[in-house]
Formats: C-alpha cells, sequence, structure tokens
C-alpha cells in the first residue's frame, strides 16, 4: 500500500509499504529519517518516540497505516537544519549521551515536558521520562540535561 503523511513539516509518500510495517520502520527504512530508534519494538523503551498529531507516540507500536494523511515529527525536526535545539545541546553539554539510542526519545519526551511545563519540577522530569530506557547513564546527566535546557 502507499502511505503518505506529513514529516517534520514535508509531504512525504512510501510504496509498497506491507501492513504489518511500524511507522518507526517506515520513518527509518523507507523515507530517510533514523534519529528514531528501534530499541525494544515493543513499546516498552521510548527510544522509537515521536509526535503524531502533536501527541507523543512510540512509532513502533503505531502501524503504518495510521499514519495515513496524519502529521508526524520526528527528533530530526527539532533541530533548525544542522543546528541541534537547546535540548539536544544541552545533552550534549551534560554528558546525557553515551551509545545514544535513548537519546532521540529522551530529546522528544523532554521537549514535550518543557512544552507543557517550562520549568518543570523534579517529579515532573521523572513523570515526563518515565517511559524512556537509558541503559547506560544512570539518569543523573539525564535530568542535568533537561534542568540545563530549562534554565534550572
Ligand atoms: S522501540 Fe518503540 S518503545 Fe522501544
Ligand atoms: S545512552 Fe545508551 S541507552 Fe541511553
Amino acid at each position: 500500500m502507499r502511505i503518505t503523511c506529513t514529516v517534520n513539516g514535508e509531504q512525504q509518500q512510501a510504496d509498497d509499504v506491507w501492513e504489518g510495517e511500524s511507522l518507526l520502520y517506515v520513518l527509518r527504512e523507507r523515507l530517510g529519517f533514523p534519529g528514531s530508534k528501534n530499541a525494544c519494538e515493543q513499546g516498552e523503551c521510548g527510544s522509537c518516540t515521536v509526535y503524531l498529531d502533536g501527541v507523543l507516540a512510540c512509532s513502533c507500536l503505531v502501524a503504518a497505516g495510521q499514519a495515513q494523511g496524519r502529521d508526524v515529527r520526528t527528533v530530526e525536526g527539532l533541530a533548525s537544519g544542522d543546528e541541534l535545539s537547546g535540548i539536544q545541546q544541552a545533552f550534549l553539554e551534560a554528558g546525557a549521551v553515551q551509545c545514544g539510542f535513548c537519546t532521540p526519545g529522551l530529546v522528544v519526551a523532554t521537549a514535550d515536558l518543557l512544552r507543557r511545563s517550562p520549568s518543570p519540577s523534579d517529579d515532573e522530569i521523572r513523570e515526563a521520562l518515565s517511559g524512556n530506557l537509558c541503559r547506560c547513564t544512570g539518569y543523573a546527566k539525564i535530568f542535568d540535561a533537561v534542568r540545563a535546557a530549562a534554565g534550572l
């Protein structure tokens, strides 16, 4: 089947999509958006987090067909060309990135948190990132990055 949707503000089209394919697969393998990562493919880790019509979603759990005609924003869409977003820069400067597999999902989740709550409490940060698993950093530097991105 053919899927058309908007990704990061531009119309995209993928042909010959199999009904069982996920939005994550289509983004990464068919449309050239490898930022969202595939770590568990079971909705457990949050590494594949994207916006779907402005709401956070695990793209590994979204059937590609469900994205038809909808608006998708990936981690690539948070940067301005080659210029990192403030959140991405904060993760870099805080040393919150090791293997990097969790980072795109954390960056998207942080963007959503700061959109809702520009000066979040530690509890709000914890809750907002609770669906994003990191196997490497122990979370302290991730928290530092979120606080820095919020200017706290
Ligand atoms: S790859 Fe989607 S939640 Fe882990
Ligand atoms: S940096 Fe490796 S999983 Fe988070």
